[in-house]
């Protein structure tokens, strides 16, 4: 587990089945939650064409790319299919009082 945890959002910034952008130091993180109300954090930029994901559709553990529509789940940064061949990163998530923090390194 990581011992740099950085504050990303309130739980209640995510609406359930949805994501959003999170910058810190210069990288891009897309923050997840998912329809059982949880959360997941993965990098912002997909691994196509360094496109926002958080600009995307999530479906149930999906996250589509707005660009050409390829997916990924958003739980373990699986590529689903073409376009994208190249896995997401993902990062550890923790809730805390209210709040959604990241695992980084
Ligand atoms: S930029 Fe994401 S699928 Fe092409």
């Amino acid at each position: 587990m990581s011992d740099n945890w950085v504050r990303a959002c309130a739980i209640d910034d995510v609406d359930e089945e949805d994501v959003i952008r999170f910058d810190h130091n210069g990288q891009t993180f897309a923050i997840y939650r998912s329809p059982d109300d949880e959360f997941f954090a993965t990098d912002g930029l997909c691994t196509h064409e360094k496109i926002h994901l958080a600009d995307g559709l999530v479906m149930d553990d999906i996250i589509e790319c707005p660009k050409h529509n390829g997916r990924f789940s958003y739980k373990t940064g699986q590529a689903k299919g073409a376009p994208v061949c190249v896995n997401l990163k993902t990062y550890p998530v923790k809730v805390e009082a209210g709040d959604v923090f990241i695992g980084l390194e």
